[in-house]
């Protein structure tokens, strides 16, 4: 029996059994991370509390059940009990002289959830080619820069007048201020450093950055997931990629600190998958803001590099966090309106997968 189970937790795809009366027998991990509930809080209880406005739902079912019919369907909405709108394609398989308890067999596969994942392969694959110009960009600027600031470097030492020196400084000053733009621009250039850490200490150690730099005025509820085991992450790199993301959500409340919300939110998620990889086990982390959200016209290209609305805003920030966590192997996400902007972002827990 628990051969079957760890196989009905391998697939995929979300799996829901149900008695003669619709009640339910079974519900394999994937379905539960799609239906976004446990099986122990399911089972025994009737298919339609899977879901709200469940009448199309229970129809679909009734009725592979008094025909003794398989039934395909696609492209479904179901609206889960969170509230939250899922589209899935269904197949409902009748068992006819079965031993068990099971009547029908509905597999669930979410469509979204594709798109999903062509939209992060594409985004990683964009993101691979614009590095890639930066990259030669890079190099073509900051070899004639050093060039540069040697030079005022030894004309300050040459010059008749030291009031002059002002014109070298400023040479130098803004070589290095652009020496520094084109290193951000780079991105991470080192290795992931991977321990074992606890993502928790990791959010806990920005959000006291972030409580901080906005003089105590914001206000940040924590929604953590205790159980969320140790993975290998390179901490101080997430850190940064946490704190450029909280940092846009205290930019975009200013003035207005005091009236800014930002909710940090922990989960774990089975067989999900990242790019094109399903994981085992990953963690979820949403960063949530009640500021004005995104400006629509930025959104397609949010996370492009020297992408801002801000006027002091180099528009890489979030390139960078996006390389990290690509780095890690997972992904980010944004969704925006204003009064609520998520940012969520996946990390593979699995050691094998990292
Ligand atoms: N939480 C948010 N709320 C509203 N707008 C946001 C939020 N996060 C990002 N943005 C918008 O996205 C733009 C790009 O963000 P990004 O962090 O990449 O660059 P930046 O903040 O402009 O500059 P940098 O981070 O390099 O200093 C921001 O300028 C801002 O307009
Ligand atoms: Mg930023």
């Amino acid at each position: 029996m628990r051969q079957i189970r760890e196989l009905l937790d391998s697939i995929s795809t979300g799996i829901v059994a149900l008695d003669a009366n619709l009640q339910i027998v079974a519900l394999n991990a994937a379905g539960q991370a799609l239906l976004e509930t446990s099986e122990a809080r399911c089972i025994g209880q009737h298919a339609g509390s899977l879901i709200l406005h469940s009448a199309d739902w229970l129809q679909r079912l009734r009725h592979a059940l008094s025909n003794n019919t398989p039934q395909a369907s696609r492209g479904v909405s179901l609206v889960l009990v969170s509230g939250q709108e899922v589209r899935v394609d269904i197949i409902i398989t009748p068992i006819l002289d079965g031993e068990g308890p099971f009547r029908l067999v509905v597999e669930l596969t979410a469509v979204d959830r594709l798109l999903k994942i062509s939209r992060d392969e594409s985004a990683q694959h964009a993101q691979e080619t614009s590095r890639a110009i930066i990259r030669g960009l890079a190099h073509e600027i900051k070899n004639p820069l050093g060039g540069v600031r040697g030079a005022a470097q030894l004309l300050a030492k040459e010059l008749p007048n030291a009031a002059l020196a002002e014109y070298t400084d400023v040479i130098i000053r803004e070589a290095d201020r652009l020496r520094d733009l084109v290193d951000r621009l780079l991105g991470p250039n080192r290795q992931l450093d991977v321990q074992p850490l606890n993502i928790h200490e990791i959010m806990e150690h920005v959000r006291n950055l972030i409580t901080a730099e906005s003089g105590n005025q914001v206000v940040i509820t924590r929604d953590y997931d205790p159980s969320l085991p140790e993975f290998p992450c390179d901490r101080a790199q997430l850190i940064q990629a946490v704190l450029n993301i909280m940092r846009n959500a205290l930019q975009a409340a200013a003035p207005n600190l005091d009236q800014c919300e930002i909710i940090l939110r922990s989960r774990s998620q089975r067989q999900f998958t990242v790019g094109a990889k399903l994981h085992r086990l990953v963690c979820r982390i949403d960063i949530i803001d009640n500021g004005p959200g995104i400006p629509a016209d930025l959104m397609p290209a949010v996370f492009a590099p020297m992408v801002t609305g801000r006027a002091d805003g180099t528009g890489l920030g979030l390139s960078i966090a996006q390389s990290i966590i690509y780095l890690h192997g997972g992904a980010l996400e944004c969704d925006s309106r204003p009064g609520e902007t998520r940012f969520t972002f996946y990390l593979p827990m699995d050691t094998r997968d990292a």
